[in-house]
């Protein structure tokens, strides 16, 4: 038998990039399970959520405990982990579990569901999730712990900051740029060169055709700016 030396040596790595843990069991967990489980490249070694009961399950992947249980998982060589905790409404309890999982040593891979396109010149940071049917255009930049819901359309060029919260159907034009932390809803529409600042909340079905402020609130289904209807001839 070959004497193994220092060439043929197999190197041991402190840590298994394949396994994964999910925090968060809630309802996007679910999408994020599904999209994990399809990928094909991770093993989901389990659910870690403050609210749930150790030994339950959620559709099939078991609930380990809260954060507490980081440690010892991470001493088990697991690092690897997907933030499931959407933040629609708060966008801080997002940003939150990724200091969390910080904190504890773990790394938060891009996952990206393979009916999802991402064009090979655009960029997308750690913890970005871009979930099914989702299209990341030409040299468009998705910042740290993005969330890019269902049937999202990320055009060319697109500036997307940290933790923002794109929800199903959202469909930005060229050349839009959103500051961190702001949240879109379900099938809002933003023009071509919008700028959104950060922590906006634009609510479902609005039309953003100007720019809007740094905490701007934009209401269900409004055109943003609001204008005055033109005058009609009456006679
Ligand atoms: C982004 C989002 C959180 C913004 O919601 P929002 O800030 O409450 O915005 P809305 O325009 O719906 O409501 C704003 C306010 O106007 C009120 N309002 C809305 N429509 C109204 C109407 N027709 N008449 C009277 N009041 C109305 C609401 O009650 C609310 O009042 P509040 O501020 O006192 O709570 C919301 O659109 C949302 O949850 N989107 C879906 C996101 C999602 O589900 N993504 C994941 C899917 S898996």
């Amino acid at each position: 038998m070959q004497e193994k030396n220092e060439a043929t040596k197999v190197p041991v790595f402190d840590f298994d990039p394949t396994k994964v843990i999910i925090y968060g069991g809630g309802g996007l967990s679910k999408m994020i399970i599904e999209a994990v489980r399809v990928l094909g490249c991770y093993q989901i070694e389990g659910i870690i959520d403050d609210g749930m009961k150790k030994g339950t399950d959620v559709i099939g992947s078991p609930v380990l405990g809260g954060a507490e249980a980081l440690p010892e998982l991470a001493a088990r060589g697991i690092r690897m982990a997907v933030n499931s905790v959407g933040g629609i409404g708060d966008f801080q309890v997002r940003l939150n579990v990724f200091h969390i999982l910080a904190k504890a040593g773990f790394l938060c891979p891009a996952i990206v569901h393979p009916t999802a396109h991402v064009d090979p010149s655009a960029r997308l940071a750690a913890g970005v999730l871009v979930l099914a049917q989702s299209y990341v255009s030409g040299n468009a930049r998705v910042g740290m712990g993005t969330l890019i819901n269902n049937s999202v359309v990320i055009s060319h060029d697109n500036v997307i900051g940290a933790c923002v919260n794109l929800s199903p159907g959202t469909m930005l034009a060229g050349d839009v740029v959103i500051d961190d932390f702001a949240q879109l809803g379900m099938n809002v529409n933003v023009n071509i060169g919008v700028h959104i600042g950060s922590f906006a909340r634009i609510a479902n079905g609005a039309t953003i055709k100007g720019n809007v402020p740094q905490g701007g609130r934009v209401y269900a289904g409004m055109v943003w700016p609001p204008r005055d209807l033109p005058k009609t001839r009456t006679a």
